[in-house]
């Protein structure tokens, strides 16, 4: 699978192409998205909430691990501070995202992702971030669940 373009703007910046792969900036960099909305415990408290609306869902949840809720929520956390500059534990333990390979396991309709995109829009909600950093987030989550869909027909 080539790369998926998305050209989300961190920060509101220039227009930069990049991909679902890998995000700007890292970790040890003075100034990321990740460090200006409040690192870990910000996507931490981001991807808790989420999965608390995925497991009343009745699409979402029986295509989750149900035994290893956790490391679902390590996983996302992992991936989403990666992808905005934060540490990169997530590639030190799972390799390359490849996220759109990684779904294929999944049946992604697009019922699916508006659910995947409803319970995220909530947890963005109230993480209560300035009109900039939630627009630049939203834009990226949203991006990304419509370059998910893998059963666009189902
Ligand atoms: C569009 C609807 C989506 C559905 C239905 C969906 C569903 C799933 C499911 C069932 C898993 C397995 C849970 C696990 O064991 O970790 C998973 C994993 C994951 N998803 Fe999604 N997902 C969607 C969109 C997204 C988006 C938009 C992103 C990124 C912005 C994302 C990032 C991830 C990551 C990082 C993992 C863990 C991959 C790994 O390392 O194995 N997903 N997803």
């Amino acid at each position: 699978m080539t790369d998926i373009p998305l050209t989300p703007r961190p920060g509101g910046g220039v227009p930069q192409p990049i991909t679902l792969r890998g995000g700007p900036g890292r970790g040890d960099a003075p100034d990321t998205f990740w460090r200006q909305i409040g690192g870990r415990p910000t996507f931490e408290r981001l991807v808790r909430r989420f999965y608390e609306g995925v497991r009343t869902d009745d699409v979402l949840w029986p295509m989750y691990p149900e035994n290893d809720l956790e490391g679902a929520i390590q996983r996302l956390t992992g991936f989403l501070e990666q992808y905005w500059g934060g540490p990169t534990a997530y590639s030190d333990e799972r390799g390359h995202p490849r996220l759109r390979m990684r779904h294929m396991p999944f049946t992604v309709t697009p019922e699916a992702r508006d659910r995947w995109l409803l319970h995220m829009r909530a947890a963005v909600d109230d993480l209560e971030l300035s009109p900039l950093h939630d627009a630049t987030l939203w834009d990226y989550l949203e991006r990304a669940a419509h370059a998910m869909v893998n059963a666009p027909g189902a």
